[in-house]
């Protein structure tokens, strides 16, 4: 069995994943994984998530070495209600490939989504990171989108780009935003977010209309999101993915050596790095790790809210463009859609129980208390609900697999992430305008690496929950 095992890893060629093995630990309730999930040695995915199960328990999924495997093995020796499970990676296809040369010839050959193609048409590798850049401007050069270049280069010197399409050159009638690749080896973001911008530029010009599975769009829809202005920054983390595209090792920070230069300590996790309740040491309760102080971990937070390049070029996009009302940040892997708040649950009476509220310092964090909980105006609750749900109901009618609408908080906290952040803005800063912050996780759980099958489903999941996403916020409301 381990023999097998290896060798199919092996057979994937990357020998690092062998390394970090995917698991997930089922238990009767979401607080037997409380020990695990605030320890902050361990990697549960761009967040840990519990997910309910049929029999009415709950998963952990999370990516261990075999020491760690032993080691809770050993420990919930004497807990039988919690088991590990390993994932059988025997029957699992060979992982889809990354593009090799340039598809896009230097900018001059433009994306084509798959929403514009017939029925089975799929794409044959994800882009690599001179790709996404070649795409992006092709799409500039050839569709009508217009690049900006952020104001910070990265730690290994990239120049960053953000481009924005649909509503002219006037950036106040820019009103949604969308942002992938923040996470590494969160494989395929980037791509689903160009092939999607294309897909409407193209739909636009013939006068047609998008397929993606069996969900429908119409080219009056094509052309009232396209109206709605999108801005997008479609590689927020450059020197992270062009590390994990060359190492294939699950590489999810950036490559920031500051506090750290060699193995696992390299590197921030830039969704813990924003300004949001960034020093969680202060804000949440002792026993909460929403975030890691620790450089080694993969949810290291930096050395301030906002150290690091790609959250300041993150930020910098508010600014340029200052109407912005909606915000989604494209991760993987759980099959979720996540809104609003992420610190704590929500609750729309108390307007004095707020992040910005001192006297809730140390006390923020544990889910299913009354000690803390964070405010929402119920109108706000309303809006991102009835958004998250119809972006699910999307993704579902495309005919691959089911999505959940949930509470970013689920049942574990998180500090200093984009959609918080982007939330949070209203009230920390004045005169800002209120941006309602989502997180999709396309993508089965931990499953970073999609075969060339999945990836495919991704765009064609994602890209109708994009549709769908925009719509419904535009009948919520842009302005
Ligand atoms: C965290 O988990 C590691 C194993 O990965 C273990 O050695 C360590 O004792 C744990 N830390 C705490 C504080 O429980
Ligand atoms: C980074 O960008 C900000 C604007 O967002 C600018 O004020 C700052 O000077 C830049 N820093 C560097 C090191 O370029
Ligand atoms: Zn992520």
């Amino acid at each position: 069995m381990k023999y097998s095992l290896v060798a199919a890893l092996l057979v994937q060629s990357t020998v690092v994943l062998a390394h970090l093995l995917p698991v997930h630990l089922k238990a009767p309730t979401a607080a037997h994984f409380l020990e695990i999930v605030r320890n902050d040695t361990y990697d549960l995915g761009c967040r840990a998530i519990a997910h309910p199960t049929e029999d009415g328990h709950f998963k952990l999924h999370a990516l261990l070495t075999e020491e760690q495997i032993a080691h809770l093995e050993n420990e919930y020796k004497a807990v039988p209600e919690i088991s590990l499970h390993r994932a059988d990676l025997t029957k699992r296809a060979a992982t889809a490939p990354i593009g090799t040369g340039d598809r896009f010839k230097a900018g001059t050959v433009t994306p084509v989504g798959l929403g514009t193609q017939a029925a089975g048409s799929t794409i044959s590798s994800l882009m690599n990171v001179a790709e996404i850049t070649s795409a992006v401007q092709a799409l500039a050069k050839n569709a009508g989108v217009t690049t900006i270049t952020l104001p910070n280069r990265t730690f290994n010197g990239a120049t960053q780009i953000a481009a924005y399409v649909g509503a002219g050159t006037d950036k106040s009638k820019y009103h949604l935003y969308l942002s992938a690749g923040v996470h590494a080896r969160e494989r395929g973001g980037p791509d689903q977010l160009i092939y999607w911008i294309s897909d409407l530029l193209a739909a636009k010009k013939s006068g047609g209309g998008l397929t993606y599975g069996r969900k429908t769009y119409t080219n009056a829809q094509v052309n009232s999101v396209l109206n709605a202005g999108i801005v997008f920054f479609p590689l927020v983390n450059p020197d992270g993915v062009a590390y994990d595209q060359s190492s294939g090792s699950l590489w999810r920070k950036n490559r920031n050596t500051r506090s750290g230069s060699s193995g696992t300590s390299i590197g921030v996790d830039i969704n813990r790095n924003f300004d949001f309740l960034w020093n969680f040491r202060k804000y949440f309760d002792a026993s909460e790790s929403p975030a890691s102080t620790s450089p080694s971990s993969e949810t290291f937070y930096g050395t301030a809210a906002a150290s690091e390049p790609e959250t300041k070029n993150h930020v910098s996009v508010y600014d340029s463009f200052p109407k912005i009302r909606w915000f989604m940040d494209i991760h993987s892997a759980a099959g979720d859609l996540l809104y609003s708040w992420g610190d704590d649950d929500d609750q729309s009476t108390s307007t004095a129980m707020n992040f910005l509220n001192a006297a809730y310092d140390g006390k923020r964090g544990v889910v299913n208390d009354q000690v803390y909980r964070e405010y929402i105006p119920s109108a706000d609750a309303a809006n991102v609900k009835n958004v998250a749900g119809k972006t699910v109901a999307a993704m579902k009618a495309v005919g691959g697999r089911s999505y959940n609408a949930m509470q970013a908080v689920g049942l574990y906290p998180t500090s200093g992430a984009t959609d918080d952040y982007a939330f949070s803005r209203f009230w920390a800063k004045s005169g800002v305008n209120k941006v309602y912050g989502f997180t999709m996780e396309f993508g089965y759980s931990t499953n970073f690496y999609p075969t060339l099958t999945e990836f495919n489903q991704n765009i064609l999941d994602t890209n109708a929950g994009f549709m769908d996403w925009a719509l419904a916020a535009i009948s919520v409301g842009l302005e």
